[in-house]
């Protein structure tokens, strides 16, 4: 039986219209992510962004850490497409490709952070998509998923991993916790 590729909902106009939206509203998430990950990352780690959609958590990321080497992919070449001609003065730094979470360009145990933020609830095989993460993930590796605070979220999918801990992120001027964070840890 053929399997076909899955395709992004996001295509040239809503992602054009999503970076925009994204833009104006999610600066204070991708601030609060990216010093999660510039507190955690060891020096010199590779940092893989998934579902990176414009791209401007990485920005935020490059412009907290110069030492990291920065990676996000995205289901949507319309999006690697916006992320790419965003990237501005960090494109040097950070390398944007199209690719689905379940099947990523990069080998086994190569990468120490994996985050993303916003897109684990569009993953239609989340087993399969936290299998992939924890295969480029190396031993020691981090693991961080913010999401939508009520999105499903299938434990099972993180039994390959210690340390699992979900816990609601609260954004300082919002008054109440929109988001959840998963954190998990590659024994
Ligand atoms: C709501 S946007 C979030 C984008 C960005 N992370 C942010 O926080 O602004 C969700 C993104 O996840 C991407 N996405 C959805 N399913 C995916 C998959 N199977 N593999 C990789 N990316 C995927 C979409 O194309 C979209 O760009």
């Amino acid at each position: 039986m053929s399997e076909h590729p899955p395709t992004s909902y996001f295509d040239r106009k809503r992602s054009a219209s999503y970076e925009r939206r994204a833009t104006r509203l999610l600066g204070g998430l991708y601030r609060r992510v990216a010093s999660d990950v510039a507190a955690l990352a060891p020096p010199g780690a590779v940092v893989l962004d998934v579902g990176t959609g414009p791209g401007r958590l990485l920005h935020a990321v490059a412009a907290r850490r110069a030492d990291l080497v920065l990676g996000g992919v995205d289901l949507s070449a319309d999006m690697v497409e916006i992320a790419n001609a965003r990237a501005g003065a960090w494109s040097s730094r950070i390398t944007f490709q199209a690719a689905d979470v379940a099947s990523l360009p990069y080998s086994d145990d190569s990468v120490d952070v994996v985050v993303s933020t916003l897109s684990m609830h569009e993953w239609p095989d989340q087993r399969r998509a936290v299998a992939e993460l924890r295969r480029v993930l190396r031993p020691g590796g981090v693991l961080l998923v913010y999401d939508i605070r009520f999105a499903r979220v299938d434990r099972e999918s993180f039994s390959g991993f210690v340390g699992v801990r979900r816990v609601p992120v609260r954004l300082r001027w919002w008054p109440v916790a929109l988001f959840a964070r998963v954190t998990a840890t590659v024994s």
